[in-house]
């Protein structure tokens, strides 16, 4: 697959969310095929896992994820960019190093290796967002981190951050139907050399046209039950949007989660999205989404037809 650059790491151009696998989409798969899905993944070509410490089964305990990305990657660790996270809930930080250093020090046990490839603050919290920058400075110089990242943050946030410790990346929700990034916070990160990582490029799932004002989704740990967009009458309200895509899908010969993956990628040189899914063809599926090249024209098609197009349900930087 083709590569691009997150500030000085080299990643696929089409990465692999892997929560699911743990928590966020009702029913986790068994561990057994949620390591070979990674498995293959890797084989087709994909080099960038994205994880987190608080990824577990109703987001109680810690590590669940973490321990799945290490069983599937373990032969491969110098082949692939490893993306984790840290949630600061400790409501006073005393030495903000060493609380930091402590969560790396599980997740770095959890997911059997030496060094952390990217370490994101999952969110912001009670230590002002310089220190936070300065402690994976430290991390950083020592060999643990190769580079660090913020996720659900604001320009004024970046700036404070980067002019402390360089960014390598930011991590917000991006999608067909969650641009508010577009106004500041991407071009800004392309200004200053920073990877934009799109989450829930998908938006959960409705822009790959396979969610209905029908469908049920599950009754525990389902994030679906509270994405805005997801809600019965706002499905119906987003279908436009949806039959868009299908049309634009067919004339391509490609799927609409394809469409709208290869939409941001063209947009953009800086964005990776991390599809997330728990099912092995359609990670594949995803992944193949690097492959979809989209014309000047088709592409200029694309931004006229989702203009002209009412969303319904927003999320935004403020969610959870
Ligand atoms: N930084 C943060 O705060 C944050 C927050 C949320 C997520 N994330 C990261 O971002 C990754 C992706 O986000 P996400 O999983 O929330 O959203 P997503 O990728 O937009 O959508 C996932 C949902 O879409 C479905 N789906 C995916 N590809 C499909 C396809 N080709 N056809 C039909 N359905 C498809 C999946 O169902 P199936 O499983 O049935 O395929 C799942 O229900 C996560 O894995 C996680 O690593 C980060």
């Amino acid at each position: 697959m083709k590569t691009r650059m997150l500030r000085d790491i080299e990643v696929s151009e089409v990465g692999m969310g892997c929560m699911a696998f743990s928590h966020g989409y009702g029913k986790i798969p068994e561990e057994q095929y949620s390591i070979e899905a990674i498995q293959n993944a890797h084989a087709h070509g994909c080099t960038f896992f994205d994880t987190a410490e608080v990824y577990s089964p109703n987001l109680e305990g810690i590590g669940h994820n973490e321990r799945i990305v290490a069983k599937a990657l373990r032969g491969v660790r110098d082949s692939v960019v490893i993306a984790t996270k840290l949630m600061l809930r400790e409501p006073k930080v005393e030495n903000v190093l060493d609380t930091v250093r402590c969560h790396l020090e599980g997740s770095l046990d959890r997911l059997q290796t030496d060094y952390v490839d990217l370490y994101y603050l999952h969110r912001l919290c009670a230590v002002p967002v310089e220190k936070i920058a300065e402690a994976m400075g430290r991390l950083i110089d020592e060999g643990l981190i190769r580079g660090w990242g913020l996720s659900q943050v604001d320009v004024d946030v970046i700036d404070r951050a980067r002019r402390v410790t360089p960014l390598t990346a930011v991590q917000n929700i991006y999608s067909m139907v969650e641009r508010d990034c577009e106004a500041k916070v991407i071009p800004f990160c392309a200004r200053h050399n920073i990877g934009f990582v799109p989450f829930s490029p998908i938006a959960s799932g409705l822009l790959s046209g396979k969610i209905t004002p029908r469908t049920e989704f599950e009754k525990f740990d389902d994030v679906r039950n509270w994405v805005p967009q997801l809600s019965r009458e706002n499905i119906e309200g987003n279908l436009p949007i949806v039959e868009m895509l299908k049309g634009f899908a067919r004339k391509k010969n490609a799927s609409p989660a394809q469409i709208s993956l290869a939409w941001m990628l063209h947009k953009y040189p800086n964005v990776v999205p991390i599809p997330g899914s728990k099912n092995k063809q359609r990670i594949i599926e995803n992944l193949d989404a690097a492959d979809v090249e989209l014309t000047e024209e088709e592409f200029s098609a694309l931004e006229e037809s989702l203009g002209g197009l009412k969303v319904y349900g927003h999320r935004g930087l403020g969610g959870l």
